[in-house]
């Protein structure tokens, strides 16, 4: 890490517009989470605004989730804030999180995968017609809807009536991005979503986290890949250890130095010259350690708590 950005450690200076409360839809300063007595995640902050991916990226165990489940409301911060649209909150559950339109799209998407598409597309929120006893689905209004709305996002299947268990992993993200902006999400959490799939299906579902952003939504990507992350993302902030060792915007940050970071490429700088000691091991390819000080490297190898 570069000296003179040491002091900003466990705190991010602010990269894009004027600092303040404008626009920013959710916000995390200095918040943290400890499971009785493991600190999972702390020191992080992080802005999600409209019309942004924000990306998330970390190894295994570095914190994402356990960062998206604060703001999607399935677990409490334990330090900092966490502020929606400028006032601070505490969620008891995922429903306060929904209701102010912060929508999470699990890996395992919670689809029933006998049903038919549409009825997916509507479980848990049916479009009902009729007076009160006599009250049942309408179900031409919501096949009607499902094929708007897909198409809105640009998402074309030949078929609504097929089950979901049919279609591919990419499609049914895709189907769950549709759901969670016609049930207006401001706020949308992806976990993972290109972690399972092939490289044509995550093309696939980038081009729909930049049509939900087209269409105004805050999205937060939580992903392992920094080349998945560079495509659409404008923010990168990467988690090591729990605390956020880079918060960066795309300006800030080239697709290689995100991928050192990502590489660890601080742990393996600094085994570059031991490991050239080792007959058959290549450290050609390995990062310098100045190729890692992005402009707003931020925090230093602290985490251990
Ligand atoms: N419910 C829990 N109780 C105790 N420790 C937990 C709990 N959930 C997570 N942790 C710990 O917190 C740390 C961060 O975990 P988290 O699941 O947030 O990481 P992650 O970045 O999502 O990893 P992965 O890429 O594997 O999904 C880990 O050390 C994990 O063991
Ligand atoms: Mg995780």
């Amino acid at each position: 890490m570069k000296e003179k950005n040491s002091e900003t450690h466990g705190e991010i200076i602010p990269d894009s517009g004027p600092q303040g409360e404008d626009g920013v839809l959710v916000e995390l300063r200095n918040a943290g989470k400890s499971y009785g007595n493991i600190r999972a995640l702390h020191g992080v902050s992080l802005q999600v605004r409209p019309n942004q991916v924000t990306c998330v990226l970390g190894d295994n165990g570095a914190g994402k989730s356990t960062l998206i489940k604060i703001i999607s409301g399935l677990h409490q911060h334990t330090e900092g804030e966490f502020l929606v649209d400028g006032a601070p909150v505490r969620f008891a559950s995922p429903r306060d999180a929904l209701d102010k339109g912060i929508a999470t799209v699990y890996q395992d998407l919670a689809t029933v995968p006998l049903m038919p598409v549409w009825r997916n597309f509507f479980l848990g929120s049916e479009m009902t017609k009729g007076p009160w006893p006599v009250r049942r689905l309408d179900i031409e209004r919501m096949k009607k809807t499902a094929d708007h709305e897909l198409r809105e996002m640009g998402i074309v299947l030949d078929d609504l009536e097929q089950p979901i268990g049919t279609l591919s992993g990419g499609q049914r993200q895709c189907v769950a991005i549709a759901r969670a902006v016609y049930f207006g999400a401001r706020v949308l959490i992806l976990d993972e979503p290109t972690a399972a799939l092939g490289v044509k299906q995550s093309g696939v579902v980038l081009k729909y986290i930049a049509a939900a952003r087209d269409r105004g939504l805050g999205v937060i990507f939580i992903t392992h890949n920094p080349h998945h992350a560079y495509m659409v993302g404008d923010h990168f902030s990467v988690l090591r250890l729990g605390t956020m060792e880079l918060s960066a915007s795309r300006a800030q940050v080239s697709l290689e130095e995100l991928t050192n970071h990502m590489a660890g490429g601080a742990e393996l700088a600094a085994l570059k010259h031991e490991l050239s000691q080792v007959s058959g091991v290549d450290v050609e390819g390995l990062p310098e350690k100045e190729d890692l000080t992005a402009p707003l490297a931020a925090g230093g190898p602290e985490g251990k708590a």
